[in-house]
């Protein structure tokens, strides 16, 4: 029986033209990271599944997660996540290192879902983490590259919303104004997690299955009603929550102060599955129509690293997936067209004693920077064009006997603009590609 050619389910094959995107998307991914001082890490692609019993929630280790006893027995996960490996990787170090730490990673990930529109098995994730940073800045650091990332491509406030939240906000309400324990509070955060995937019918009744205090229930629909950062703010003051939420409302206050406020929006269903985080939650939102979801999840978390006895270290990220990018790039028409080959010309020769001059000068012109596909072997003059216009190229360059000289004939393929020149003539030659 013949074997299957497509890859597993769920996961990709990279062609050359498809490496070209992800290649793009990585190198803006660099960049900004960079720009903010963040320095790339990796991890391993396989960790024990205690790590993400630990603290990743129930959704990612009962229904995500590819798990499988190794040879010695061990219970290992390829990585759902690259957050619980890098807390592991921090607490290893961190005692000796300044702070804060920033630090990126662009690893891939595997998750058990049904492929879909954004949600594939193996993605991508551009992951940018800050540890130790001072209350509240780390939080508006992460938001400002999360922003600066999207802008980078061209996106602008009217294509995506970072919308935000905090856990202390939620937690108060669940704690002090509901008077919920911590079972039902948990319960309850999953419920508020699912409320954008279903009806107010649906939703009025997986919240009574959970409280069923009418007052508690009330409160929590004046929650969910708010809309806006002026509101949340007026909620916590009526509500005596400002001790617990001291922190949000310094970031509110440095939202508005930056001119963040475009693009930056508070929504009370923003509470994120991950079990780990603390304090500030967000997503970044697709805002048009045809493409509404999440391009990026993260928040902050100040208690990841007591799951390796080590002393509270506050971490503030994002993630970011490659598909769910590359969809918000081609619904607001921001990704470029990506031509079939990155050299800057084919070169060809055409009778076979111009073979050894051939190889010699595509070996001194790539030493001078250029990109030379040379094509192997002699060919005909008429074929060469339909050849090279097949693999993309826009430019031929071939070596060719003129008045029993070599030469070469360069010519683009779209303007027909032909220039000859001495094939000693290397300078003028590589001059006229850059
Ligand atoms: P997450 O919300 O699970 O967060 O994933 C972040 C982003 O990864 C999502 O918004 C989406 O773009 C992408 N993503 C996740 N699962 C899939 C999938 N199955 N297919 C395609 N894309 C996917 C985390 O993973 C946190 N560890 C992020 C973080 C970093 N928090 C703090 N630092």
């Amino acid at each position: 029986m013949a074997l299957n050619k497509n890859p597993y389910k769920g996961c990709r094959d990279f062609y050359p033209i498809d490496m070209k995107c992800r290649n793009y998307l990585f190198e803006h991914m660099n960049k900004t990271a960079k720009s903010y001082g963040y320095e790339p890490y990796d991890g391993p692609m396989l960790e024990e599944v205690e790590l993400y019993k630990a603290k990743s929630g129930e959704e990612l280790i009962n229904d995500q997660i590819y798990s499988f006893t190794d040879r010695g027995n061990r219970q290992v996960a390829i990585r759902p996540e690259m957050t619980p490996t890098l807390a592991r990787m921090v607490a290893n170090i961190h005692k000796q290192e300044a702070k804060p730490l920033r630090w990126y990673s662009i690893p891939n990930l595997m998750r058990y879902e049904k492929p879909q529109r954004g949600r594939v098995r193996e993605h991508w994730q551009y992951n940018v983490d800050i540890f130790g940073a001072p209350a509240g800045l780390g939080e508006l650091e992460i938001l400002n590259v999360a922003i600066s990332f999207l802008t980078s491509f061209g996106a602008t406030e009217k294509m995506f919303s970072v919308l935000i939240n905090d856990r202390s906000i939620v937690d108060g309400i669940f704690h002090k104004l509901m008077k919920l324990e911590t079972e039902k509070a948990y319960k309850l955060y999953k419920v508020i997690d699912a409320a954008k995937k279903v009806d107010q019918a649906k939703l009025d009744s997986m919240i009574s299955e959970v409280v069923s205090d009418v007052e508690a229930i009330n409160i929590l629909n004046e929650y969910l009603a708010i809309k806006s950062l002026q509101e949340v703010s007026t909620f916590i003051t009526k509500n005596d929550l400002s001790n617990e939420c001291e922190n949000f409302l310094k970031i509110v206050e440095s939202i508005k102060d930056l001119g963040l406020s475009k693009f930056i929006k508070y929504d009370p269903t923003i509470v994120r599955g991950l079990d780990y985080y603390t304090g500030l939650v967000f997503e970044v939102f697709d805002q048009h129509p045809d493409n509404r979801r999440a391009i990026a999840g993260g928040g902050a978390y100040a208690n990841l690293l007591s799951i390796f006895n080590e002393s509270p270290l506050a971490g503030i990220g994002f993630g970011l997936g490659d598909v769910t990018l590359k969809d918000f790039l081609e619904t607001h028409k921001l990704l470029p067209q990506f031509h079939s080959t990155q050299s800057d010309f084919y070169l060809c020769y055409l009778d076979e004693s111009e073979q050894s001059e051939c190889f010699k000068l595509a070996h001194i012109l790539r030493s001078k920077g250029l990109k030379i596909e040379m094509n192997l072997g002699t060919i005909k003059f008429n074929k060469i064009f339909k050849i090279a216009e097949n693999k993309g190229h826009k430019i031929v360059a071939i070596l060719e006997k003129k008045d029993n000289e070599l030469a070469l004939q360069i010519r683009d393929l779209k303007t027909r603009n032909t220039e000859h020149f001495k094939i000693s003539d290397i300078d003028n030659i590589v001059k006229s590609f850059k």
